[in-house]
């Protein structure tokens, strides 16, 4: 329970429109778990008062907020400082305020990382990596794979442009000797059969298109490490096929919750209680 007065900071959630998010539930529990007097509220925001709300946070009680859809890039613009990662990513979905200045991180590639290495037992070095789909979510698990030494990363998308102009700033900052490279819809067979591991970041799957899957399974073979970013339903069609041919998967869970982790640490600087961040976001998808 939530004791609200004059000294509690508010934590908040700016997007428009906000669609039904998981924040709010890990977020409150894990400030109540760790007795801190923060809360964590949504808050949509209209895009013509986009920049007069983010230059009045500052002046009142909040300690940090999360960015999502439409503004994780126009957020940048009204920062003061801008953390490496979530330039080079290009997008920032979390912010702290300290004495009253804004600044800018990018949890989503370290939320990936860290669920990634937790449920495969593995690292991403070395590994060949197959990514479908080349939006936000892709944007920073990409940078986060070239960061961390992927050997090759194959970039696939519907719409190819999009694939392309990703590659040629993931390039930037892959490895010596690896590279990334875009591949055509049609082309997948090829990568697919020389990868590592396949990460579904588009949104084929998710509920209530449960029925939807993003790639023919006929391409799935049981060494593939299989990652989707979907986390509703926990199971999607990917990764019930997956586990039918024995690959090692990963639902998305992992990533929502180990990003929230990162940017509750970020705000509080105490450590987050994921194993609670991750039961309470479980139960809410409706197991345990
Ligand atoms: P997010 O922030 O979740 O990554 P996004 O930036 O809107 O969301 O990106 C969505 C990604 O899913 C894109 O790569 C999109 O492909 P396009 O660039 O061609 O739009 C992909 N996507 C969404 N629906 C899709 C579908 N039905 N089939 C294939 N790809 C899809």
């Amino acid at each position: 329970m939530i004791n609200i007065d004059s000294k509690t900071r508010i934590v908040g959630l700016f997007g428009y429109p906000l669609g039904h998010t998981y924040s709010p539930i890990m977020q409150n529990a894990a400030f109540s778990n760790r007795g801190i007097n923060n809360v964590y509220l949504p808050i949509e925001v209209k895009p013509d008062s986009f920049g007069t709300v983010i230059k009045a946070v500052s002046s009142m009680n909040f300690g940090g907020f999360n960015i999502t859809i439409p503004y994780k890039v126009e957020i940048m613009k009204y920062l003061d400082k801008i953390d490496e990662t979530a330039k080079r990513i290009g997008a920032v979905n979390t912010v702290v305020i300290k004495d009253g200045r804004l600044e800018g991180y990018n949890t989503d590639g370290i939320g990936f990382l860290k669920s990634f290495q937790e449920a495969a037992e593995a690292t991403i070095e070395e590994k060949k990596v197959f990514v479908l789909g080349s939006g936000g979510a892709s944007r920073a698990i990409c940078m986060t794979l070239a960061l961390n030494k992927a050997k090759k990363l194959y970039i696939c998308n519907r719409t190819f442009e999009k694939a392309l102009a990703l590659v040629e700033d993931i390039n930037k900052f892959m490895p010596e000797s690896s590279t990334a490279i875009p591949m055509e819809y049609d082309d997948m067979k090829k990568a697919v059969e020389h990868a590592d591991v396949f990460i579904n970041t588009t949104s084929v799957g998710m509920f209530p298109e449960i029925d939807e899957i993003p790639i023919d399974s006929s391409l799935l073979k049981k060494e593939l490490i299989v990652y989707d970013v979907v986390y509703n339903p926990r199971k999607t069609k990917l990764i019930l096929e997956a586990e039918k041919l024995g690959c090692k998967t990963i639902s998305g869970l992992g990533m929502l919750v180990y990003q929230g982790a990162e940017a509750f640490e970020l705000w509080t600087g105490k450590n987050a209680p994921t194993e609670l961040m991750y039961s309470i976001v479980s139960e809410a998808l409706g197991e345990k």
